[in-house]
């Protein structure tokens, strides 16, 4: 415990592996005795938790390291980087960045006390981005008033989908084991979490060759926990939603209504270019198959526009698609060329940034249309609320999200942080529902 008087910040751009990474990241520095704080200025380490999946959050969590860097003019300071973008470029920032002590990779969260004891203690500029492996046993910091908490299952993806750089950065698919995830999440749930949300690049493909158990498997054994109300995951690959999966929907009482399913695009030739494996057909089938298992499950995904070669006629496919799905929400990105990828060394980035940018706008509004129309269909209903802590524009009005994963505002009621309670929707706003405790029930 050397380091007591050190105080660290993290900055996180990206996904939700990101914002678990920076969760482990801060509870191995906290068991070495740091301390976290969430004022930049005040921080005697800084940590930019960098994302590169497409060209923009990679630009802002570039200048972000270069103004934390200037700082150290003013304020001598560590900066470290870590996270996809720091280990796609390793040891070429530094040449970019001079002035940065520590870069290093998704594979060494887990060897960060002994890098760091090296920077401070030896004065190094460490970089180590290198494919050392991933651990199973992973640290969390546990907290009073949390209620739902991402737990990481796989790390890395096999996919290669022709546009994503994922598997590059992350590495080969990793699973954790059975017991350690058990593990994990039974701790959680001794200190109060009702809710937790399965992670990993492509969720389905879990599986734990020791102990012979697949995803289903897997949500099984969690489903039993005592204590633990709600289960979630996400990312779904398509291609690897099977039957059984589906079933669990019904079967499995703690496992939520909802289901975050990147569908990427609607047109064949294109989804084949990306090499996502699976066809329309297949894609609406399964949706099909969720509804019919499943009501009033909520589908949500991720579209790209302008991939290479995408015609009106393909853009088209995709907004048929949306149409005949109604999801509840989506992601929509337009294509940016990553470095490494399939579609970056062999097709042309020839849709023109302007026709990516209609398309883009075209997409979103009927994306935001259907959310509206379905947000609006949630009125009168009857739904299940786990409070999650007071709502930002309301002073003392709770707020908690339903199995859909809608966000609820709750008009009344005394004493529910935490717990599940059920709810008539009283009002669609357009982000939000109101909603109010249905009581004498
Ligand atoms: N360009 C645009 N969007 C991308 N995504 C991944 N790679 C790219 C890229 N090169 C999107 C996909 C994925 C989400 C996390 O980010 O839609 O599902
Ligand atoms: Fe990227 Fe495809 Fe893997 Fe998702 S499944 S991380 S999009 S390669």
């Amino acid at each position: 415990m050397i380091y007591k008087a050190m105080i660290f910040y993290i900055e996180t751009y990206g996904c939700q592996m990101n914002e678990r990474d920076s969760e482990e990241i801060a509870a191995t520095l906290k068991a070495e005795g740091f301390t976290e704080t969430d004022s930049p200025d005040k921080a005697d380490i800084i940590f930019v938790n960098t994302c590169s999946v497409r060209e923009k959050p990679s630009q802002k969590a570039l200048s972000a390291t270069g103004r934390y860097i200037k700082s150290k003019r003013q304020r001598n300071r560590i900066v470290a980087m870590c996270g996809c973008f720091a280990k796609q470029e390793g040891e070429r920032l530094k040449e970019r960045f001079e002035g940065i002590d520590l870069v290093f990779g998704p594979q060494q969260i887990k060897d960060l006390p002994s890098l760091l004891k090296r920077v401070i203690e030896n004065r190094e500029q460490v970089i180590d981005v290198s494919d050392s492996g991933y651990s199973s046993s992973e640290r969390c910091e546990i907290r009073e008033g949390v209620y739902s908490a991402f737990v990481n299952i796989t790390k890395g993806c096999n996919n290669f989908c022709s546009f994503c750089i994922v598997p590059y950065l992350r590495g080969r698919e990793f699973s954790r084991s059975v017991e350690d995830i058990i593990e994990e999440v039974k701790k959680r749930v001794s200190y109060g979490v009702k809710e937790i949300t399965l992670l990993g690049q492509n969720v389905n493909s879990y599986r734990d060759e020791k102990s012979n158990t697949d995803f289903v498997g897997l949500l099984e054994r969690l489903n039993e926990i005592e204590g633990l109300e709600r289960i979630r995951f996400t990312t779904s690959h398509p291609k690897d939603v099977s039957d059984r999966l589906i079933e669990s929907f019904s079967r499995l009482k703690k496992l939520c209504n909802h289901i975050h399913l990147p569908v990427q695009s609607g047109s064949n030739r294109i989804l084949n270019l990306m090499n996502r494996r699976y066809t329309r057909e297949d894609y609406l089938r399964i949706v099909e198959k969720l509804r019919l298992e499943r009501k009033d499950i909520a589908i949500t995904t991720d579209i790209i526009v302008g991939f290479p070669t995408e015609t009106d006629k393909d853009f088209e496919d995709t907004l048929n698609l949306v149409k005949e799905v109604e999801y509840d929400t989506a992601f929509s990105f337009k294509y940016s060329p990553r470095p490494l990828t399939k579609a970056f060394r062999e097709l042309k980035d020839d849709v023109p940034t302007k026709v990516k940018e209609e398309r883009l706008k075209v997409l979103q509004e009927l994306i935001e249309d259907i959310a509206q129309k379905k947000n609006r269909e949630m009125v009168g209903k009857r739904v299940d609320v786990l409070i999650e802590g007071y709502s930002r524009r309301v002073r003392n009005q709770y707020t908690g999200r339903t199995g859909c994963n809608r966000v609820v505002n709750i008009e009344n009621g005394d004493n529910i942080l935490g717990k599940v309670v059920n709810v008539r929707i009283t009002e669609a706003l357009k982000h939000s529902l109101k909603g109010e405790i249905i009581k004498g029930d």
